[in-house]
């Protein structure tokens, strides 16, 4: 069965958790969107595992990942990610295949992150790592793709050109003595060589993997409320986080995946700038974030916190048509006396029990609250579904009447055998 496991958040909903425990029954890991923006924490055992390229799935023997085309590559932190990995004993060299169709994050398209967000009076809040100009390059026809930089002379020639009209602009709109063609040239060369090893038709490895019916989990990075189309627009990232990216970013058929898993935590949070309904007040904030110890897997910068929000949820269901709900983070809610859930919005007397799009809205909306009384209990040694404690029950089944769709994974802690299965 080939599963696309979707956050339904602002990302870090404890996907890479998830990926880790169902990649033990698949053959094939594939990332399909985002770069190394995303941060998938995973922990085995005591140690602790931060990817940001390289599907979490690498930690299981004899599983094939796959960087999809639609995932943008930064060469440096791809070949620390995979020294890391070496270091710790789990090498990628057999397993890894990397889409010659990727596009490539060039030293222009950090520089140019940081710049515009310093010239914004709506700061998105990016994580400056240049994933939105190298996908805008990719939208304008200027982009360089892996499959480019293993031509030289395709590379020199594409480098050139953009060179010339990134320097231009850099120099004219932003102040910057801009970039030496030499000096990217021969250091991106330096990198096609480590990499080349890994680059592939990933497309035609994955069809061919499904006229062989094996198994492939597509994990995806960052969250709905994230996505280009369908998220908090403008502060969102440059890739669609939804289902339908699957599709596009790693070259199948909609035809090809057989289930739909979406990720929530049990709370919310989100990480940079832009609205947040349920964001709570500071000092429980300072709470929360404490006790799920919620900071950035990759800027390390305090994530923002806040209640479920069933509006949210509901229409990431809907968006990627969701069949399986994982939970993940219910034990960081384990001592509170009262847990509230946001059922709907209002905002000039309008009740919304849909996601707005108009931005005033969003932005004034005030959260509609349902409240439940707290569990009081600690959850994380618990295995069975029916032996979580009655109020943590209740909060599950309310959590499933609201978000209309079966809750099928609870995450109660950081390790794998943290997680119940129901
Ligand atoms: P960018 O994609 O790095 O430009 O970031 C755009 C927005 O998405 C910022 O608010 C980031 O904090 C957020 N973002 C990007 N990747 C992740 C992620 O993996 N988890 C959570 N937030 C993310």
């Amino acid at each position: 069965m080939n599963t696309a496991l979707i956050g339904l958040q602002w990302g870090d909903e404890g996907k890479g958790k998830i990926v880790d425990i169902l990649s033990e029954n698949c053959d094939y890991i594939v990332r399909y969107q985002g770069g190394n923006n995303a941060g998938h924490t995973v922990v085995v055992g005591d140690k602790e595992f931060i990817f940001h390229l390289i599907p979490s799935g690498i930690l299981h023997k004899n599983k094939v990942c796959v960087i999809g085309n639609g995932v943008v590559i930064e060469p440096e932190s791809l070949l620390e990610e995979i020294d890391y990995l070496a270091k710790s004993g789990i090498s990628v060299n057999k397993n890894l295949k990397i889409s010659a169709l990727c596009h490539v994050i060039m030293p222009y398209h950090r520089i140019l992150d940081k710049l515009r967000e310093s010239k914004r009076s709506n700061k998105i809040g990016t994580t400056g790592r240049g994933i939105g100009p190298c996908y805008a390059d990719k939208i304008s026809r200027c982009g360089i793709r892996v499959v480019d930089l293993l031509n030289p002379r395709i590379f020199k020639e594409k480098l050139k050109d953009n060179i010339a009209e990134k320097n231009e602009i850099f120099q004219k709109v932003y102040n910057h003595p801009g970039f030496s063609f030499d000096e990217i040239y021969s250091k991106y060369l330096a990198y096609a060589k480590k990499i080349s090893v890994f680059v592939a038709d990933t497309a035609t490895l994955l069809q061919q993997a499904l006229k062989k019916n094996k198994c492939i989990l597509f994990e995806g990075a960052q969250g709905t409320f994230l996505d280009i189309d369908f998220g908090t627009y403008p502060y969102v990232t440059s890739s669609n986080v939804t289902v339908g990216g699957v599709c596009n970013g790693a070259g199948i058929t909609p035809k090809a995946i057989d289930m739909i898993i979406g990720v929530v935590k049990a709370y919310t949070t989100r990480v940079g700038e832009g609205p947040f309904p349920t964001e709570f007040d500071k000092g429980f904030c300072d709470f929360i974030r404490k006790k799920g110890k919620e900071f950035g897997a990759t800027t390390g910068r305090p994530r923002r916190c806040g209640w479920f929000d069933a509006v949210l949820a509901r229409h990431a269901i809907n968006l990627s048509g969701v069949e399986e709900v994982a939970v993940t983070k219910l034990d960081v809610l384990d001592n509170l006396k009262e847990i509230f859930v946001c059922t709907a919005y209002k905002y000039k007397g309008k009740i919304f029990k849909y996601f707005p799009y108009d931005f005033e809205v969003l932005r004034n909306a005030k959260p509609v609250y349902r409240k439940f009384s707290g569990w009081n209990k600690t959850t994380s040694k618990i295995k069975k579904f029916g032996a979580l404690p009655k109020n943590a029950l209740n909060y599950l089944s309310a959590l499933e009447g609201l978000i209309s769709s079966r809750i099928k994974i609870v995450s109660v802690g950081s390790k794998r055998e943290e997680t119940i299965f129901r």
